[in-house]
């Protein structure tokens, strides 16, 4: 059975993140996706509300599970015993970033590799912190973000 592990902040999941777990279901039997701690990012949502956002975009998919991580990933790898860390390249910009860490991971651990997958072009310039910052103003950002997440920004908006 081939399990790709897909990591991320998320914050929120966005549909150029829902694109690359269809591309990674193509190839593995299943994708676990991690909600993990990047230590430089403080979150507008908290982890119980970005797992849920991310169970709901995908409607409980059940070739898919979604878990939150504290810890290094390559740990999460090998206690899940994963073929693969699966990660989105968008453009140039994102591969030294990308480069590093999957170097990284590998150095910390040989049996872990790491595959980028291309997500549609449309999506190459969406990132998280853009859809906060366009719902934080009142844009619409229906067109990247699953129905919930939209509501969830609008909510968090309203809050202040
Ligand atoms: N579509 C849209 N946006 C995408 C995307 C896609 N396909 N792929 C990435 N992005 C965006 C994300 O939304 C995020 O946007 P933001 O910076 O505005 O929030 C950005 O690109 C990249 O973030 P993300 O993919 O969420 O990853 P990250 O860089 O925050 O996550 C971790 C990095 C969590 C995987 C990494 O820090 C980690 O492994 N942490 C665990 C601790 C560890 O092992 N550290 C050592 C690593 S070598």
């Amino acid at each position: 059975m081939k399990v790709a592990l897909y990591p991320g902040t998320f914050d929120p999941i966005t549909n150029g993140h829902l694109d690359i777990v269809e591309r990674a279901l193509k190839m593995f039997d299943r994708v676990i996706i991690t909600v993990a701690r990047n230590t430089s990012k403080a979150p507008l949502f908290t982890a119980d509300e970005r797992l849920s956002l991310i169970r709901d975009a995908l409607n409980h998919n059940d070739r898919v599970e979604v878990e939150f991580f504290d810890g290094l990933l390559v740990d999460f790898a090998r206690k899940r015993n994963v073929s693969a860390i699966v990660r989105g390249l968008r453009a140039v910009s994102d591969f030294e970033y990308e480069f590093q860490m999957a170097l990284m991971n590998r150095k910390l651990d040989e049996a872990v590799e790491t595959v980028f997958l291309m997500p549609n072009e449309k999506y190459t310039y969406l990132n998280s912190s853009i859809i906060r910052e366009i719902a934080r103003f009142g844009g619409d950002v229906s067109d990247f973000v699953p129905p919930a997440v939209q509501e969830a920004l609008t909510r968090k908006s309203n809050k202040g």
